[in-house]
């Protein structure tokens, strides 16, 4: 198959990619798009035919269901019984990047839902990815448009190379302007939700609405045969080729630490403050730029770039700091951790 590729502007895109766009969801093809979290590979999510092409070419487990991305957030009553948990998460967050878990109605598809009777719902705030909806007239099934195990795409190059050949055309609308995955609850009654994945809308803010009771796997301490919440949290994921090795401990320890390991097959992610002193040591090539060390968001935004960038084939281990878990980082913790196998290393 040939995979097509059309440059769009992110807040004006051409009307007649757009219709190309949606006329192949509507066939029951796959597009991939850009949202504000990462890139996500479309089907039209109410046919199943559609769905299961997802599973197909990413490589995923049928038991990790998908999210419905929806144009508007009162289009969820079409496929869930909303409640009023959800009216408030709606008007507070949507669009934008979170995704909310309710019980799912008949229509929606079983293989969408990975045969679960919840669905899981998503009013992403990214121009092209509102076009794309709007103009296939459906609700849009979309897992991350990576290969079932790499890092989220944050740029249409990425979604290029894991799916050229297996999907029928990528809208390039440019950088993700997050570049983590959006954040997941699961509506339990009206004063409680529970948080299955960090994301840019911090639990300090969704607290504001109700009660949130964190998943064991978020901070990733489930134990040995525990079932995840989440289905997709008990895989493997976003995991370089490389061993990652997470550093726990103070800046001086880190460097000190960093700088006893030397040889030509590691690679280092690093604050930007700290490029100076690495860079006589280290090749430039590998050596990555996370960002100042306060600007956390920037972090987020980088870090599935650099795990791709850094998974170079000499490169056997990639250091990084281990963030702290509060606020936006929470989200950076929980990939970083699974990226690694949760191995930190205390320094
Ligand atoms: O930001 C995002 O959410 C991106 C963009 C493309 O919208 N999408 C995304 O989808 O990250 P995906 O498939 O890579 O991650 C969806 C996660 C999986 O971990 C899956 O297990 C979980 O959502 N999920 C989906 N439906 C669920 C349900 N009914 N119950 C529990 N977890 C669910
Ligand atoms: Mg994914």
């Amino acid at each position: 198959m040939n995979t097509a590729v059309h440059a769009v502007l992110k807040n004006s895109p051409d009307a007649l990619v757009i219709k190309q766009a949606a006329e192949i969801i509507r066939r029951g093809g796959l597009v991939a798009f850009p949202t504000e979290t990462v890139y996500g590979l479309g089907a039209d999510g109410t046919r199943d035919d559609a769905a299961h092409a997802i599973y197909r070419v990413k490589g995923r487990p049928a038991d990790n269901p998908l999210i419905l991305h929806i144009a508007d957030p009162t289009d969820a009553e079409k496929y869930t019984y909303v409640s009023p948990l959800y009216e408030k998460l709606a008007n507070a967050f949507m669009p934008g990047p979170l995704t909310v878990i309710m019980s799912a109605k008949e229509t929606v598809p079983l293989s969408v839902r990975a045969s679960l009777p919840t669905v899981a719902v998503r009013c992403p705030s990214h121009p092209v990815a509102q076009a794309l909806i709007r103009a296939s007239g459906t609700a849009i099934a979309a897992p991350s448009a990576n290969l079932s195990g790499s890092p989220s795409p944050t740029c249409a190059r990425h979604v290029y190379d894991d799916m050229q050949g297996r999907i029928d055309m990528i809208l390039d609308g440019g950088d993700c302007d997050i570049g983590l995955e959006s954040t997941i609850v699961k509506i339990l009654d009206d004063q409680t939700m529970l948080l299955l994945r960090p994301g840019a809308i911090t639990v300090e803010q969704l607290s504001k609405l109700a009660n949130v009771q964190i998943a064991d796997a978020v901070k990733g301490t489930l134990k040995e045969g525990q079932v995840a919440e989440s289905p997709g949290m008990k895989y493997k994921h976003y995991a370089p080729k490389a061993e990652l090795i997470l550093l726990k401990g103070n800046d001086n320890a880190r460097q000190n630490y960093i700088l006893s390991q030397l040889d030509s097959s590691i690679a280092v992610l690093c604050y930007h403050e700290e490029l100076s002193l690495y860079g006589p040591h280290i090749p430039e090539d590998r050596l990555f730029d996370l960002g100042k060390a306060d600007d956390v968001p920037t972090h987020c935004n980088r870090l599935f770039r650099l795990l791709r960038q850094s998974d170079l084939p000499n490169v056997t281990r990639i250091f990084a700091p281990l963030p702290l878990a509060e606020g936006m980082g929470l989200a950076l913790y929980n990939r970083m951790i699974r990226a690694a196998a949760h191995r930190i290393t205390e320094i």
